[in-house]
């Protein structure tokens, strides 16, 4: 035998060198729940080991977390009952308690990457990314609530702009807005490939943010489709996207590759709740290895064309895997 490829695996040291992948700490963006007032921290019940914090909370937890390198947060408001609306008002009310928490983490760390969420679902009455008109979700309407949103995020300091709501235009509706009143530097991290996925419901509890009627599915897209993710990115690119995103990571693999092929921006991948559930159900069951199993996750997602990684493992593979 002239080919032996196990000559490549004989030693740590070798397998080193030929190593084809690597991942870092700063690769990742670690997504965190934000609750109002002071002093709680409160575990998700369906996500072990996350928790939503009260905004003193969560200075400390990601003061801990830049000691372990993570540069970068992407922070989602949950909001009672009693400040939903059909319009999403409350989400650009500068006086709510998210818009003042960003402004707190930007004070208290200038030097990280702060992330928000655009989407009307936290602060509708509906439970729905869009305006809703006879059980419908109207598209262009929407479009100015959300760049009111977006508007509100950047007002308050963030770095990147994450619209997750999928309505047609809403890069270039959003992009042209930050632009006019002075946000040049704000970046847009799109949702350009989200699906219409099973995998959102532990999410969806961490909010209380599930629709009241009906699916996503008039707007997240069909799980059985690529092109279409090619004409999103195509969209998206045209109007101005920085980052590519696609959503959920670990079923959408090829979408990832394909992305990263076919467009020269950077793609991020979202390693949904529901793939952080899993494998946490799995390891409590004594069923999976968590270190392991985490580490290879979050490689496959890289090994794809990910070049960023939105994970709940962010804190663990940084205390784990170093930096
Ligand atoms: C809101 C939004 C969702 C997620 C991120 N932004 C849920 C949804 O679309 O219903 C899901 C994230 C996760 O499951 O971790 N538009």
């Amino acid at each position: 035998m002239l080919r032996r490829p196990r000559r490549n695996r004989k030693s740590e040291a070798i397998r080193n060198l030929v190593e084809e992948t690597s991942l870092s700490v700063k690769d990742l963006i670690f997504p965190m729940f934000l609750i109002d007032g002071q002093r709680k921290k409160i575990e998700v019940s369906s996500m072990p080991g996350i928790y939503r914090f009260s905004i003193d909370e969560m200075l400390k937890e990601m003061e801990a977390c830049v000691k372990l390198g993570i540069m970068s947060f992407d922070v989602f408001p949950a909001y009672p009952e009693e400040l939903k609306d059909a319009v999403a008002s409350e989400s650009y009310n500068p006086d709510t308690f998210y818009l003042k928490a960003l402004r707190a983490i930007k004070k208290e760390f200038p030097e990280v990457c702060l992330m928000s969420d655009v989407a009307m679902d936290p602060y509708s009455s509906d439970g729905h990314d869009g305006i809703v008109k006879d059980g419908k979700i109207i598209n262009d309407e929407t479009l100015e609530v959300l760049s009111r949103m977006a508007l509100a995020q950047a007002d308050a300091g963030v770095d990147i702009i994450g619209p997750s709501d999928m309505m047609d235009g809403r890069v270039g509706y959003i992009r042209s807005q930050l632009d006019e009143y002075g946000h040049q530097d704000v970046s847009i991290m799109s949702y350009t490939a989200k699906y219409a996925s099973a995998f959102y419901g532990p999410f969806r509890d961490a909010l209380d943010s599930a629709p009241k009627f009906g699916d996503k599915k008039t707007y997240q897209m069909n799980p059985a489709n690529i092109q279409e993710a090619i004409i999103e990115a195509d969209l998206d690119t045209e109007e101005g996207a920085d980052f590519l995103m696609v959503k959920p990571a670990l079923s959408y693999l090829d979408v990832i590759r394909v992305l990263d092929q076919e467009f020269p921006l950077p793609i991020s991948a979202y390693n949904v709740s529901g793939e952080y559930s899993m494998v946490k159900a799995a390891v409590e069951k004594g069923w999976l290895e968590n270190d392991r199993a985490v580490h290879e996750i979050l490689l496959s997602i890289k090994r794809a064309g990910a070049k960023v990684i939105l994970t709940y493992f962010a804190k663990e593979y940084a205390e784990t895997w170093g930096r």
